[in-house]
């Protein structure tokens, strides 16, 4: 089998960017973990860290990436416009760079294609959607603090109508959705592929309990190839051709998550995973003011 190198591995973006592989997670990376694990997994070789003002922790992933020594050049670094500012987005932008101590962004995401109101978060704005949010934020291209621009948890009839909006006039770069072997949206896979938009999968352990780790299919191939449920899933999504983000604040498990070089899954071990039947979301809509899935992901 040839020798693989994915932690050196990049996906090109319709910007010319190239978007390292394997990014850190963050969500839920609790205040005294956090900086922890971003400067063990930049120690470790990663080179893309994955955050959002939503999470409350960017001001200790900043401390994380200057406490690792790495050069901020050499780090991708992702952050998330909020839900209850999608009116205000260049305050959030500023809010979030300050937060996390450098002048610009490698990529900015919309987090939700959900404008909620600052004072009930039960509520949507009645004269305001993600598609007047994508305006605004393709606007803040022009302070050049922002590199790449893209969404997230945007599905085809979303993205459909966003892109045949007029006011659209950069695509996203990327769309960053949920995506493991429980959720693995081939139908919007395809369709972004189609429009140039490069998918980049969270929750690619299936989040906190995952029950992915009993799944005997994926145990199996783990048992064969003598690697975990985890890794075995990472290189999964990575054959798939999206960039993975798992999150840990275990300085072994940053470790392991990382070892992707020098082996890999055949074309047939794939399929085997991709024929699983079990579906499951870690992330719905029933918390959000509107309906943001509507089912037609695969
Ligand atoms: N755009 C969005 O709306 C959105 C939504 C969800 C997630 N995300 C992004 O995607 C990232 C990943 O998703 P996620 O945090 O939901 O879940 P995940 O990465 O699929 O799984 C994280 C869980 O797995 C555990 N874990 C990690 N590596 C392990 C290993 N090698 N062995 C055993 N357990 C392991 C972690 O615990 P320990 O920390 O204790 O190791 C944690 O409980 C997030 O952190 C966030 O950056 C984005």
């Amino acid at each position: 089998m040839a020798e693989t190198k994915n932690t050196s591995k990049a996906f090109k973006l319709n910007t010319g960017a190239a978007i390292p592989a394997i990014g850190l997670g963050t969500w839920q990376s609790q205040p005294g973990e956090v900086g922890k694990a971003v400067e063990a997994a930049l120690r470790a070789g990663y080179r893309h860290i994955d955050t959002a003002f939503a999470y409350g922790n960017e001001k200790e992933v900043g401390e994380g990436i200057r406490a690792s020594g790495v050069p901020r050049e050499d780090i991708w670094l992702t952050t998330k416009l909020d839900n209850p500012w999608h009116k205000r987005a260049p305050e959030a932008l500023r809010r979030s760079l300050e937060n996390l101590g450098t002048d610009y962004l490698d990529l900015y995401l919309m987090h939700w294609p959900s404008s909620t109101t600052p004072e009930d978060l039960k509520k949507h704005y009645p004269d305001w959607d993600f598609v007047d949010t994508w305006r605004e934020m393709q606007k803040l291209m022009d302070t050049g603090k922002i590199r790449n621009l893209g969404v997230s948890n945007f599905g085809i009839k979303n993205l459909e109508r966003l892109l045949n909006e007029p006011s659209c006039k950069i695509v996203p770069a990327v769309n960053q959705i949920e995506l493991h072997p429980g959720n693995p949206s081939p139908k919007l896979i395809a369709y972004c592929a189609e429009k140039g938009i490069h998918c980049s999968g969270y929750s690619p352990l299936g989040s906190s309990d995952s029950p992915l780790y009993k799944n005997e299919t994926i145990a199996s191939i783990a048992k064969a190839k003598d690697r975990s449920v985890q890794q075995v899933m990472l290189m999964w999504g990575l054959k798939k051709g999206w960039s993975v983000l798992p999150k840990s604040v275990n300085p072994d498990r940053v470790k392991a998550n990382f070892n992707m070089d020098g082996w890999d899954l055949t074309d047939e071990e794939v399929a085997k995973i991709d024929s699983i039947p079990e579906r499951f979301k870690v992330c719905g809509d029933a918390w959000l003011p509107v309906k943001v899935f509507f089912g037609d992901d695969e």
